[in-house]
């Protein structure tokens, strides 16, 4: 049960007494999931981490917080599914496309799209709340195929931060739906 309510209208509503069908899954809560805690953002590339917030093996899908403290790059990929993403702070784009995200932005690729991501200098460090279904297959400067990334690279890169950092690999299997 949430909080109790004091006033609000709906104080003496009742909670669902079964609410799980006997085979879901519990939900996944997370507070402050863009947090300042450094530890939790996995690094991804150079300067761009990552903080895992859900991951779907069987879906080949994760939801994280995708942060870069300052300039920072994700090199060019290709995406065969749909990519979402919501700004929280900081500024970053795609070098393919004329818009530039900040604060409170939504963006949308739709499958089928490559692109290279990139965050400028700002006074907030960028950090935005992506959806992504994998693989990311990395491109050369001629566009052609030269790695994939997909979710099991993706638990395997959390696994291996969050043990080094004191947290335990086995936070990562607390994420997955
Ligand atoms: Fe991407």
């Amino acid at each position: 049960m949430p909080e109790l309510a004091k006033s609000e209208f709906w104080k003496d509503i009742p909670a669902i007494p079964n609410c799980f069908k006997p085979d879901a899954k519990p939900e996944v809560y997370i507070s402050n999931a863009p947090t300042e805690d450094e530890k939790l953002y996995v690094p991804f590339t150079e300067t761009v981490s990552s903080r895992p917030l859900w991951i779907s093996p069987t879906e080949n899908r994760w939801c994280d917080i995708l942060m870069a403290k300052s300039a920072g790059l994700v090199n060019r990929h290709y995406h065969p599914h749909e990519v979402f993403a919501y700004t929280i702070s900081g500024k970053w784009g795609y070098l393919e496309h004329d818009w530039t995200a900040t604060a409170g932005d939504f963006v949308y690729e739709t499958p089928g799209e490559g692109h290279t991501l990139v965050a400028y200098e700002h006074e907030e460090p960028m950090r935005a709340f992506f959806i992504v279904k994998g693989p990311l297959i990395w491109l050369d400067e001629k566009g052609e195929t030269e790695g994939i990334f997909d979710v099991h690279d993706y638990i395997a890169m959390c696994r291996e931060h969050y043990e080094k950092v004191g947290i335990g690999a086995a936070y990562v299997d607390t994420l997955f739906r």
